[in-house]
């Protein structure tokens, strides 16, 4: 079972509340989080570094409520952000702009201007198109822009193709070969500090190899530039740590940043480490509470229709992602069938569980675990159905941290013609 999300007496609870509790209190489709599992798991990685230098850059995108991200803010941690919305969240949130490390291929003048403007530590810079673009910004602006540039190490990290992101063939970072001549433009451009260098290469990775390896060609780079007079600070080795969804062996956070620190010792360096982490931050932090509105049979299948769908929890679709799927109140275990947990929306795709074993009956309260990252940020109004809305527990507490939308807000946007 998920940690921080236990049963006592048959029930399931995030820390001291009870699950049922909090689906009675704001209704379901309902997102829930534990405040002290997101702790846990940044503590968890934090101390796995010892006296190593290092930053954790915390990953906006997996989960952006401000309410998480002022949790991490508490605890110190910097942020990875990928547009001027995630930066505002992380300014209104409180973190601390000189953690803040901006990364993305499309970023535009304006993000640029914002990122600038507050100061963030670093913009990892993905093309010599963007450097250029950087560069005038900040001079317009009279300041020297902090940037590493990302590149990609065409390392396969064994994941899903969608997030596979270190790949040549993929958008991201200026290739390998390409990247010394990028540093040297960027070292003669009059309103650019260069600092370090970056790379992100998958997400849900469950061996630390790819790491390792990727780190590895990282380094071989640093020493090229080296010997051309070009000293880099410190290297971002992106996110991806995966989290078990199902089976997945996941390395602990101490293997695998013993793995990265190994790997960087081994080349003789000791420079500070930057790491992105998203999913094994809030992952196994979060459930998507929902509830069964019919049972139906056909001869070929058992269907557990349910109130959360596609929409608000699009993963199992877009990835044909496994998630558990346990009732809240343990089950009565005597009719125990397989059923193929799915939405109300109008997509054969919007199943949330396939083939999944339970005992369910109209009512009944279910819980998608795992459901804290790439969750409610993936969330859509598909079918003009609003967004669920978010909970945190603390201890024996439990705060509303979005409310349900309305269909007053769904609407509020949209004008119709003049007559
Ligand atoms: N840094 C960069 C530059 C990234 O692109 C990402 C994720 C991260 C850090 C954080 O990766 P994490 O530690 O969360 O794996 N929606 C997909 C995942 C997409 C990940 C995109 N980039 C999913 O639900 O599996």
């Amino acid at each position: 079972m998920l940690r921080n999300f236990d049963r006592h007496d048959g029930e399931l609870y995030a820390d001291r509340v009870r699950l049922t509790d909090i689906a009675a209190a704001v209704g379901t489709p309902c997102y829930v989080y534990s405040r002290g599992a997101i702790e846990r798991n940044f503590q968890a990685l934090s101390s796995a570094f010892e006296d190593y230098p290092h930053l954790i850059c915390y990953s906006v995108k997996a989960n952006s409520n401000i309410a998480v991200l002022n949790v991490l803010a508490r605890l110190g941690s910097g942020f990875d952000i990928v547009s001027g919305g995630e930066l505002e969240r992380v300014l209104r949130a409180g973190g601390d702009p000189a953690k803040i490390v901006f990364s993305g291929v499309g970023k535009t003048k304006r993000e640029i201007e914002q990122a600038l403007e507050v100061g963030i530590r670093c913009i990892d810079v993905e093309s010599t198109a963007e450097l250029r673009r950087v560069n005038a910004l900040a001079a317009r602006a009279q300041i020297k822009a902090p940037v590493a540039i990302r590149v990609n190490p065409d390392i396969d990290a064994k994941t899903h193709p969608y997030i596979a992101t270190g790949l040549r063939e993929t958008k991201f970072g200026i290739p390998m070969e390409d990247a010394q001549a990028a540093y040297e433009l960027a070292v003669d451009m009059s309103h650019i500090d260069v600092h370090g260098i970056a790379a992100h290469i998958g997400s849900q990775i469950t061996d630390t190899t790819p790491y390792t390896e990727a780190l590895d060609r990282l380094l071989r780079l640093v020493e090229d530039l080296e010997d051309v007079g070009i000293p880099i600070e410190n290297v971002d080795i992106g996110g991806g740590l995966g989290v078990r969804y199902h089976d997945e062996q996941v390395p602990d956070p101490k293997r695998f940043v013993s793995a990265l620190i190994a790997a960087m010792r081994g080349r003789g360096f000791d420079l500070p480490l930057i790491i992105e982490p998203g999913r094994s931050i809030v992952g196994d932090a979060g459930v998507l509470l929902t509830t069964v509105e019919y049972v139906k049979s056909t001869d070929t299948k058992n269907f557990a229709v349910v109130d959360a769908g596609m929409n608000d929890l699009i993963r199992p679709a877009l990835y044909n992602a496994w998630q558990d799927i346990v009732p809240l109140v343990a089950e009565r275990d005597t009719k125990r069938n397989r059923y193929d947990v799915v939405g109300p929306v109008c997509e054969t795709a919007d199943v949330l569980g396939k083939d999944r074993e339970l005992d369910v009956v109209e009512g009944d309260l279910l819980a998608v675990c795992t459901a804290g990252a790439y969750g409610w940020v993936l969330s859509s109004n598909y079918n003009s159905r609003p967004r669920p809305p978010e909970v945190m527990v603390d201890g024996e507490q439990f705060y509303l941290i979005r409310h349900r939308e309305t269909i007053e807000e769904l609407c509020a946007a949209e004008s119709i013609l003049p007559d």
